[in-house]
Parts: structure tokens; sequence; C-alpha cells
């Protein structure tokens, strides 16, 4: 069950938090993995996956490395566009669009460029996998880019679900919430609201989220496509006590 024993695929911002996770745990069910990221990391080394340094914000780069990966593997299994940033944000008031432009071009250009590239790629019945973030559908004051842009990761998972299908191909966007990773240690602000907002009651841990990717990239994921999947400890659907407790302290 679940198996993507010998299957090839590449993950992108996989030497560190979610994708670094991803990648082990695809490796332990017999993937062939192809690591992305701007550098590599000695925990990435460990899963013994091929590493290619590339920015996925950069066109020329992307196309250079797919035509590579064609050369080198001949078509992928799987694809998981995982690279992001998150930077500190200003209010909207405040906001500068060269700050704005940056996260979007990371975030939204760098998922866009691997659909772009990658898509043509990809065997019949392959698996897109992309990271969004629960922040495309609850944010809190000064995330705007952020949230935009995950957002429009989405979007473009469900646009490209429409697209490949005819493939055989499932396209589909991970939310992520308040996730433990060198992004969110889980001392920020972010973090103590998750606790409190969130049914389960803690932010989430990698482990929480590998499973998930390794399902939508397994056979039994076959007719799931253009969703967004919220691993979020239920914060998406409501206060818990916890946070209406807040009104009385
Ligand atoms: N941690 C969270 O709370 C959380 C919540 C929701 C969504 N996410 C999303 O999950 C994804 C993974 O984040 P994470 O928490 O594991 O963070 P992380 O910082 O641990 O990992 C992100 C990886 O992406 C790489 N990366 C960044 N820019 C890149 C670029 N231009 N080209 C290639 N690689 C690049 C980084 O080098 C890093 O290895 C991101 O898309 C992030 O937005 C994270």
């Amino acid at each position: 069950m679940f198996s993507v024993h010998k299957k090839i695929a590449l993950i992108t911002g996989a030497a560190s938090g979610i994708g670094l996770a991803v990648a082990r745990r695809l490796a332990s069910a017999g993937a062939s993995i192809i690591a992305v990221d701007l550098n590599g990391s000695e925990a990435l080394a460990a899963t013994g996956a091929d590493f290619r340094s590339a920015d996925v914000s950069c066109e020329e780069t992307m196309a250079a490395l797919f035509a590579q990966i064609k050369q080198d593997y001949g078509q992928l299994d799987i694809l998981i566009n995982n690279a992001g940033i998150a930077v500190d944000e200003p209010e909207l008031s405040q906001l500068s669009l060269s700050l704005f432009e940056r996260v979007m071009r990371v975030n939204v250009e760098g998922v866009l460029l691997g659909l772009r590239y990658g898509a043509p790629l990809m065997a019949e019945g392959g698996r897109i996998i992309n990271t969004a973030s629960l922040a495309a559908f609850v944010t809190v004051p000064a995330y705007s880019a952020y949230a935009v842009s995950k957002a429009a990761v989405v979007k473009l998972s469900q646009q490209a679900a429409i697209e490949l299908g005819p493939r055989g191909i499932t396209v589909n966007a991970v939310c992520p919430g308040t996730t433990r990773t060198p992004m969110e240690p889980g001392d920020s602000g972010e973090a103590k609201l998750c606790q409190r907002a969130t049914a389960l009651g803690r932010i989430g841990e990698v482990a929480d989220l590998a499973g998930v990717y390794h399902f939508l990239a397994s056979p039994e994921a076959a007719y799931i496509s253009g969703q967004a999947i919220c691993v979020d400890g239920g914060w998406l659907h409501g206060a818990p006590a916890a946070l209406l407790d807040l009104i009385e302290e």
C-alpha cells in the first residue's frame, strides 16, 4: 500500500524543514530523490538524495535544471514544489513593492517555474504536490505578501490539475498550519497563537506532514486532484475553548 518504490521524486526546498522530512520519508519508502535547494545540508546528504543546487525563482536556472533532469532520468514520477520563504512584513500600509515582489518571486514564480518546466517531464499518472500554507485561508496582520503568495499557490495547483488531468497527473496543494522548522522555530507569536487557536492545542511537526505528502504521491491518491489539503490541527475550522478563554482573562 502507498508504494512509491522506485519512483523518481524531485523535491524543491529539500535541504531543510518540511522538504527534508518529505525527502527522508519518500527515500525510506524506496523512491529515488532529486533534491533541489540553494545549498545542500548534512541531513540531506544522509538521505542519499541526488542534490542539485538551484534557485527556484530563476527561470534560466530552472529551465537548465529540468533539461539536465530529462537527460539524467528521462522522466519524473513525483514533483514537489516546496521551496518557499517567509519574511518579516509590515502591515499593508507600509508594505514596499520590492518586499512583496521578493516573496512572490520565490513562493509563486518558483512554483510556476516548477510546473512550467517540470510538468512536461512528468510520467503519465504522475503526482505533483505544491506546498502552500494555511495562510492562504487564515491570515494575521502584517502577513499579506506571504498570504497572497500562498493563495496563488493554491490557485496554481487547481489550474495545473485541470490542465494536466488528461495525462492522468494529479496536482494538489498541501497547506501546513504553523509547523516547527528552521522557518518557524516554535517560539514566535504565531506559534503561541497557533497553540491557542488550533483544535489540537499545539503547533505542527514535520512528522505530521511527511505522511500526507507520501499519501498524495502514492497510487491510492489517484482520484484526488485540485485539492488544498490543510494539515493544521484544526485551526481553519474555528476557535477552540483555549482561544475563547482569552476573552475572560
Ligand atoms: N514552517 C511553517 O510553519 C510553514 C507553514 C506553512 C507553509 N510552509 C511552507 O512550507 C515550505 C517549506 O518551509 P519550511 O518551514 O520547511 O522552511 P525551511 O526554511 O526549513 O525550508 C525551506 C527551504 O527552501 C529553500 N529555499 C528558499 N528559497 C529558495 C530558492 N529561491 N530556491 C531554492 N530553494 C529555496 C531554503 O533554502 C530551505 O532549505 C515553504 O514553502 C513554506 O512557505 C511552512
